[in-house]
């Protein structure tokens, strides 16, 4: 039995086949609610694990997983020598990146600005981005929604 046949005898046409195509292609394009930005946040539960030995050694350095990303903001291995934020922005979930020179997370699809903390410096954003808690064991430095 062909496809369109098959269709056919469910009582489904071609259209709402479509329709049901671009209604879930919608629903997984980028946040459109600024207002609601867990759209674009990792589930809790989330675990992000980075040896200090090897990585983010240098001021600036970044690295992101699992929605979030980390970032080396001072030297020394203290807890607030780093940040972590969601890595979608809360404008169009796009990744943001991380402005060494300006300490400042900057969205490179339309430019909304964020403080280290996450906190929203310029739109068109209108939503903060959600930080995470950072906790340190000998070299091992991780990161828990
Ligand atoms: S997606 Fe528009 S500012 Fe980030």
């Amino acid at each position: 039995m062909e496809r369109e046949e098959f269709l056919s005898k469910l009582g489904i046409g071609a259209l709402a086949v479509c329709m049901g195509c671009s209604m879930v292609a919608c629903s997984k394009s980028g946040n459109a609610n600024p207002s609601n930005n867990n759209v674009n946040t990792p589930p809790a539960g989330t675990t992000f694990s980075v040896d200090l030995g090897s990585s983010l050694t240098a001021v600036g350095d970044s690295k992101i997983s699992n929605g979030i990303i980390l970032v080396r903001i001072a030297s020394g291995n203290a807890i607030s020598s780093f940040t972590a934020v969601q890595v979608a922005c809360t404008h169009e979930g796009t990744a943001i990146n991380y402005n060494n020179s300006q300490g400042l997370f900057i969205c490179p699809l339309h430019g909304s600005e964020f403080s280290k903390s996450g906190a929203l410096i310029q739109g068109p954003a209108t939503t903060s981005l959600k930080q995470y808690t950072v906790a340190i064991a000998g070299s091992t430095l991780t990161v828990t929604v």
